[in-house]
């Protein structure tokens, strides 16, 4: 058995690098299963950190690391950008899941791009741009409209330009430049879709249905679960797809994909190695939430169904707060709040609306909609 008996008089402790609102959202899902958790955290205030054993420390503190890694059976991670060395430190101590391997891959968007490639996933068209005189080649190759992006740390449509005309050429190096970037072409799709795939060490593997995504200022606002006319075989596609990335990087957890959709095609945006915000309507709105199926996959348990359970909208919360009241009589809203303070621009927590009917569910959301547009 990989596992320590998770419902014996041990109970099992799950290090999570990273005290983000995805960490608590785990801890809540784990819980239930009998499991313990501790952070790694440099916050001394964190959504994850209030609700669990926290050490506060960088991600590259050697006693931090100690600390944090000392008797546990299984450590993770809720954002990707820690450290591929501090990621290799912690796994010559304790089984870290996923693999440093899908790290490396998502934190470098040309490593990523050229993985996705490799694996013959269709990806836009793209260009390394390490100068100015190289941007101006890849235009002319890829032309305009393009997107300009920084290869690392981007999120949120941070670090990020569209290029429309030759001026914007230049801005664009000046803003960005310096940096290592890359080039895409603009895609005009039909929609954004991702999907939320797992696997278990044992190499079972699970795949929710394709989500429609809605973006504005590049942060998501809305997820429609499961996206609506989804044809089977766009949801083949993606698990196709899905598939050879898990293979090829010997995966171990959840791991989230973003596509963009042209007619019945998908071309791959990125990835994360980790639960995803568009996957959060799966607490309510799934038979076994992604957040459990993470936990599920990185103790080798068997993981539960990813069955739909009617129709869900997620609303991210950005910003500010709604009226919470107003929020809680909406029929099937479930709020979810992150312990966060509101700042301009922040997640703070997300409503999930659940029916089990397409014109309930849009009259819900528009109710829901209608609160947020309230927001000053
Ligand atoms: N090549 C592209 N063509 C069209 N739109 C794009 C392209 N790349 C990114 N975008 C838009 O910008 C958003 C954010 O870009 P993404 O690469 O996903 O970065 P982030 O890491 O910030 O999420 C995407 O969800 C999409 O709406
Ligand atoms: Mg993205």
């Amino acid at each position: 058995m990989i596992y320590p008996q998770p419902f014996s008089g041990k109970r099992n402790l799950i290090g999570i690098l990273g005290g983000g609102q995805l960490g608590r959202m785990l801890a809540l899902a784990g819980y239930p299963l009998g499991l313990r958790f501790r952070f790694l955290e440099p916050s001394p205030d964190s959504p994850g950190g209030q609700m669990a054993e926290h050490i506060v420390a960088p991600y590259d503190d050697p006693e931090g690391l100690r600390r944090f890694t000392a008797g546990l059976t299984v450590a993770t991670y809720e954002f990707e950008n820690v450290s591929v060395a501090a990621a290799h430190h912690i796994s010559s101590r304790t089984a870290l899941y996923p693999p440093p391997a899908a790290l490396a891959a998502s934190q470098e968007r040309l490593v990523e791009k050229t993985l996705f490639h490799k694996l013959e996933i269709p990806v836009p068209s793209f260009y390394a741009i390490d100068s100015s005189d190289s941007l101006k080649s890849a235009v002319e190759k890829v032309g305009l409209p393009s997107v300009l992006k920084t290869r690392r740390f981007g999120y949120d449509g941070k670090g990020q330009k569209v290029l429309r005309t030759s001026e914007d050429v230049g801005t664009a190096w000046e803003e960005l430049g310096g940096k290592p970037l890359i080039l895409e072409r603009f895609v005009s799709f039909d929609r954004e879709v991702s999907l939320i795939a797992v696997r278990s060490r044992t190499g079972e593997t699970a795949f929710y249905p394709l989500v429609e995504n809605h973006h504005r200022d590049g942060i998501l606002r809305l997820s429609l679960a499961p996206a609506p006319d989804l044809l089977p075989t766009l949801q083949a596609q993606a698990e196709l797809f899905a598939n050879k990335i898990l293979e090829e990087l010997d995966y171990v957890g959840v791991l989230a994909i973003e596509f963009f959709q042209q007619g019945d095609r998908l071309l791959a945006n990125e990835m994360a190695p980790r639960v995803h915000n568009s996957g959060h309507w799966t607490i309510e709105g799934s038979e076994t939430s992604q957040f459990e199926n993470h936990l599920r996959a990185i103790l080798g348990m068997p993981l539960g169904s990813t069955r739909s359970v009617g129709l869900s909208a997620m609303v991210n919360l950005i910003g500010d707060l709604p009226r919470v009241d107003s929020v809680l009589k909406i029929p099937g809203a479930h709020l979810h709040l992150y312990g966060k303070e509101p700042r301009p621009g922040r997640k703070i927590g997300h409503v999930t609306i659940r029916s089990d009917s397409e014109a309930d569910l849009q009259l819900r959301l528009a109710e829901m909609h209608e609160l947020v547009r309230a927001e000053p």
